[in-house]
């Protein structure tokens, strides 16, 4: 999944995971959109390599494309026109997009009018600053990005900030996680990534793409609502990962829904990551221990924030849960449990859609 060239050969298993995450959540956020009325909506996937692999498993491009079949009536019923937008550099595979593109096409007579394609051979980089500008002047419309690059290069601090700029705009990029640990000290590694060497833990290198992921947070301005969150893909010795990338609540939420279904011990990886016995099925006669450390820890900081007033609404605390990687329904636990000991008054809670909850101050009992 590095600088290997993943159409060579069939897709890896970890591969296919990164797709079907990419997938899924394409398929979360795409009828967010057709349902409240966008007349357009833009798809981009800046990496989209060939379409297919040996084993004739689909790709990035043609995963889109799917899933847009499955919204069909809706589409026409909204009258949504779906504008995609694919980039690959390689010549040969280009032209084997192309193809398979417009074979794809013409078995989607019904909804044809509704997509419109254009198929770029251009450097990222140079595609991402031309459009950028047609972009930033048609702001309101929704926006989905794949970056779904080799090695650790294209995602720099610029091209995230321009992004995080952007309305309505939600990018999952992958990037080899572990590959940035091992060139950290380098100093033409530090121009594409300023993370140093310390960052990374020496007896925890599977947490490589947890590290990476905050560094792309500290880049964020503090008060900028913009969620930023991992899933770490574990191959043999290797942590790659995708970083999902949202200003708007819904989106992350969505997106940490995929995990946790993935991973319900942590929600962000595709193995056992904090080195658990109960992720792999152990359970201990002390209950606590069977809690896995995740949330253990979650509890701990959302309750000392709550309490030591640091989070101040229900709102708040959705936030904070997601920026933890955490859902809803971890928070309305913890949250209960302070009610239930008397320590804050209720409050209105939800397990699902949060930005939709009426916003209510916290009430800490004297
Ligand atoms: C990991 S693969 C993408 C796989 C694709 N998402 C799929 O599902 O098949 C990365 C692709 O990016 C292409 N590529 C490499 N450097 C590029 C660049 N600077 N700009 C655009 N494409 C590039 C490679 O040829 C390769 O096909």
């Amino acid at each position: 999944m590095s600088s290997r060239d993943v159409h060579k050969e069939p897709f890896t298993e970890e591969t296919i995971t990164k797709l079907e995450i990419f997938e899924k959540y394409v398929e979360a956020w795409l009828p967010v959109f057709i349902y409240s009325g966008f007349k357009e909506i833009f798809i981009y996937d800046f990496f989209a390599g060939t379409g297919k692999d040996k084993n004739n498993i689909e790709g990035s491009p043609l995963r889109v494309i799917n899933v847009i079949e499955k919204y069909t009536s809706d589409i026409i019923k909204s009258n949504t026109v779906i504008k995609l937008i694919f980039n690959e550099l390689d010549l040969d595979k280009v032209d084997n997009l192309k193809a398979i593109v417009k074979e794809k096409l013409e078995k989607l007579d019904e909804i044809k009018e509704h997509i419109e394609i254009e198929i770029y051979r251009e450097e990222f980089n140079t595609l991402f600053f031309n459009i950028y500008k047609s972009i930033v002047n048609n702001n309101s419309f929704p926006r989905f990005m794949f970056i779904d690059q080799n090695g650790i290069k294209q995602v720099t601090e610029e091209i995230l900030l321009k992004i995080a700029e952007l309305k309505r705009t939600d990018m999952i990029f992958f990037i080899s996680s572990s590959y940035a640990r091992r060139f950290s000290e380098l100093e033409s590694f530090q121009k594409y990534l300023k993370i140093n060497k310390e960052s990374f833990s020496e007896s925890k290198p599977f947490h490589s793409h947890r590290v990476v992921t905050e560094y792309y947070k500290s880049l964020i301005p503090n008060n900028k609502e913009y969620y930023i969150t991992p899933f770490s893909i574990k191959k043999n010795a290797n942590v790659y990962g995708l970083v999902f990338c949202s200003s708007h609540s819904y989106g992350i939420e969505k997106f940490l829904r995929i995990g946790w279904q993935l991973n319900p011990n942590t929600g962000d990886a595709n193995f056992n990551i904090d080195e658990e016995a109960i992720a792999d099925g152990n359970l201990s006669l002390f209950e606590e221990d069977n809690i896995p450390q995740k949330l253990q820890l979650f509890e701990n900081k959302l309750a000392s924030a709550i309490l030591k007033g640091n989070i101040l609404t229900n709102k708040d605390i959705y936030s904070f849960t997601f920026n933890f990687g955490c859902l809803p329904k971890h928070a309305n636990l913890v949250v209960q449990k302070l009610i239930k000991e008397g320590k804050i008054k209720t409050i209105r809670l939800t397990s699902q859609k949060v930005h939709k909850i009426i916003e209510e101050k916290i009430q800490i009992e004297k």
